[in-house]
This record gives C-alpha cells, structure tokens and sequence, in this order.
C-alpha cells in the first residue's frame, strides 16, 4: 500500500473513533434511548438482570456494589469494567479497595445483546447504572424503584491507586467515612442511607478481620466469637460470610436475637441493616462506625423506624451517586465491549 494511502485509512479509522469519542456529557436524561434503538434498551438490561438473579440471587448485590465502585471512583465511567493489558496493568479493579467486585459478566452479557440490538449506542456505564437499579428494584420486591437519567460516556482511564484513594475502607472511623464522602458531594445522612446496601451480598472474612476482635460494645459477643470466628476459621483461606446476620445459617445463630428475622427469605434489600446496627450485629467497622456519632447515629434510629423512607431515599441516593461526573475535560467513547477500550 502506498504511504498517501495509508495515511487516507488512518484518517478514515480517527475520523470514525472521533464519531464516539467526545467530552463526557453533563447532562444525562431519563428516557435517553428511547429514539435511538429499535428495541428498549432498558428492557433488555432489566430482563437480563432478571435472568441473572433468577440464576443466582446474590449476584444482585455484586451490581448493586459495581455502581458505587463505579461512581466514586473517576465518576460514573465504567472504569471499574477495564481489564488489565500491557500497557495497563493495573486497573481499578485489581486494587485491593476492590476486594470481592463482581457481576461482571452479567454486564457482559447485557452488553453483547445490546451490541446485536443496536451496536455503538449504549455505553458501558448507563448499564451499569441501569443494572444496579433493576437489581435494587428485584433484591427489595419493587419497594425501591427508581428511573435513571442517562447518556453517559465510557473512559479510557482506569488506575488502581484512583481506587485505592477514593474508596472507603472497612476499618474507617466515623469521622474519616464522613469526609470520604463529603468529597464527592454526599451528607453524613447519604452516607447512612447507602451503608444500607450492606443489608444484601457477602463479604471476605479479611474485610472485617479486626471485628473478630472487636471490643464489648462495638459487637455483640456472641455473634463475634460464635459466628463470625467460627465462620472465617473454616474452610478456604479467605473464606465469604453474608453482610447481612439474617441471611446466615439459622443453626450457627443459635440462640442469638436482636437481628431483623426475614418476613419473606433472604438476600433482601430492606431497613434491617439498621435495625441490626442497633443491636452491634452488623459485618464491618464502617458499618459499626455510624452508630458512633450523633451526626449519624440519628440517622441509623431514622432509618431503623421507617423503612418505607429508606427505599425512597435510598432511590434518591443512588440517583445522586449515578450522576457523578469525569474529571473535567475528561474523554468518553461508547465502548464495544466493556472490558476493554476502543
Ligand atoms: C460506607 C463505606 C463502605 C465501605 C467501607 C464498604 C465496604 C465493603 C466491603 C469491604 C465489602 C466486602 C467486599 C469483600 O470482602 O468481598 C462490601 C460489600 C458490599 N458493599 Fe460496601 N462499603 C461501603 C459502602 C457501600 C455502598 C455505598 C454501597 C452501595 C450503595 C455498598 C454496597 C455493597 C454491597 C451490595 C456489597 C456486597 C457485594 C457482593 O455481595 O458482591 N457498599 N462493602
């Protein structure tokens, strides 16, 4: 091929990748793809989420996570998708801060229909987004519904030490939960309100290692010699223990009370979270934490006495974390497969 030639197809391919790269939007949309696919791209994210669960109920609480890792980190980009490449090893999801992170084949498999329904159109992180609410709306019984405003971009920037500086660690205090979300515009109240996803999924004992040696006052003794340690004694090297005290087996709980029983099985996205706090039985120090401050506490009683005002604030909430924005001048593009940039 002579050199003007190939220089003619180089301009071709960037005239092309600069169709779907620009600077990241900042307004999103509800309804944003109701004139650009032939088939509802929304149905098609809440029946793959739907088959998801019916297959695995646990892995609602895997994309319920995905959207906070997401937003928090960079904003709501998708980066916490990227896989590790050469020139690239270390992505934000091989930090530690992201320790458990997963659903994300289901993100997969929604996105390879959508590529066959309408390809180049729907980007990475509105399905994210998408995702998280279904499975909110499915893990609470349709008590939590919400719409989710879209038209979001995809990045090509995804670094591990963005997620090890932006996400909350297990072992904060108060105070240190507090400022980490002040930073990305959310209230101590926000912060108590979505520490409420902690009432579905599952947990690495060395997440909450130090709670197996908590002091009287920060745990209940028995949930933590009886069941936590009994728990992460056995079986493999790091083995997973549900977040939520309901969902445990009922027999390693003995006699214990105090937690919220399920009316209707487990996995559950609901009010018990704060219940259970009140009662020192919840998985992680940062969960224990918001009982720790007048700021918060108030908040846990709010919460623990109404749960029909946490599923509509919780729906607030995660609004406001799905609108976290890129850096400024940041790029976007509609990736073709979530894994991986274009
Ligand atoms: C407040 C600070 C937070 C801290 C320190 C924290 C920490 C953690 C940790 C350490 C795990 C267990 C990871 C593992 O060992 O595999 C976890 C799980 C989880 N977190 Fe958080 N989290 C926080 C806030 C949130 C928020 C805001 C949400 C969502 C709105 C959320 C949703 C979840 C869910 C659903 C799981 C279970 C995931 C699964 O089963 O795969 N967390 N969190």
């Amino acid at each position: 091929m002579k050199v003007s030639s190939v220089l003619l197809v180089l301009f071709a391919f960037q005239a092309a990748v600069a169709v779907v790269r620009s600077t990241a939007p900042c307004t999103l949309t509800v309804g944003y793809y109701n004139d650009k696919c032939n088939r509802s791209v929304e149905g098609i994210v809440r029946d793959t989420v739907k088959a998801a669960l019916n297959a695995d109920s646990t892995i609602g609480a895997a994309l319920i996570r995905l959207l906070f890792h997401d937003c928090f980190v960079r904003g709501c980009d998708a980066s916490v998708l990227l896989d590790p490449t050469y020139s690239n090893p270390y992505p934000e999801k091989t930090s530690g801060a992201n320790i458990g992170l997963r659903g994300f084949d289901v993100i997969d498999t929604i996105k390879a229909k959508l590529e066959a329904a309408c390809p180049n159109t729907v980007s990475c992180a509105d399905i994210v987004a998408f995702a998280a609410r279904d499975a909110s709306v499915y893990l609470s019984n349709g008590g939590i519904n919400f719409t989710v405003p879209a038209g979001r971009l995809d990045s090509v920037v995804s670094l591990s030490a963005d997620a090890e500086s932006n996400l909350p660690g297990s072992t904060f205090e108060v105070s240190k939960l507090i400022s980490n979300f002040a930073v990305k515009g959310f209230t101590p109240e926000e912060l108590v309100i979505l520490s409420g996803a902690h009432s579905v999924g599952r947990a690495h004992c060395s997440s909450f290692h130090d709670r197996l040696s908590a002091p009287l006052g920060e745990i209940n003794p028995y949930f933590r010699d009886n069941v936590l340690r009994k728990d992460c004694g056995a079986g493999p090297a790091d083995p997973m223990v549900e977040n939520n005290i309901r969902d445990q087996n009922a027999t390693t709980l003995g006699n214990l009370t105090g937690y919220v029983v399920p009316a209707n099985g487990s996995d559950l996205l609901d009010n018990s979270y704060y219940h259970n706090n009140l009662n020192n039985l919840v998985l992680f120090h940062s969960d224990w934490a918001l009982i720790d401050s007048s700021a918060t506490l108030k908040h846990v009683h709010e919460y623990a006495d109404n749960g029909t005002l946490w599923n509509l604030d919780f729906a607030d909430a995660l609004v406001k974390l799905s609108k976290l924005t890129m850096p400024p001048g940041s790029t976007g593009e509609i990736r073709k497969m979530c894994r991986a940039t274009n």
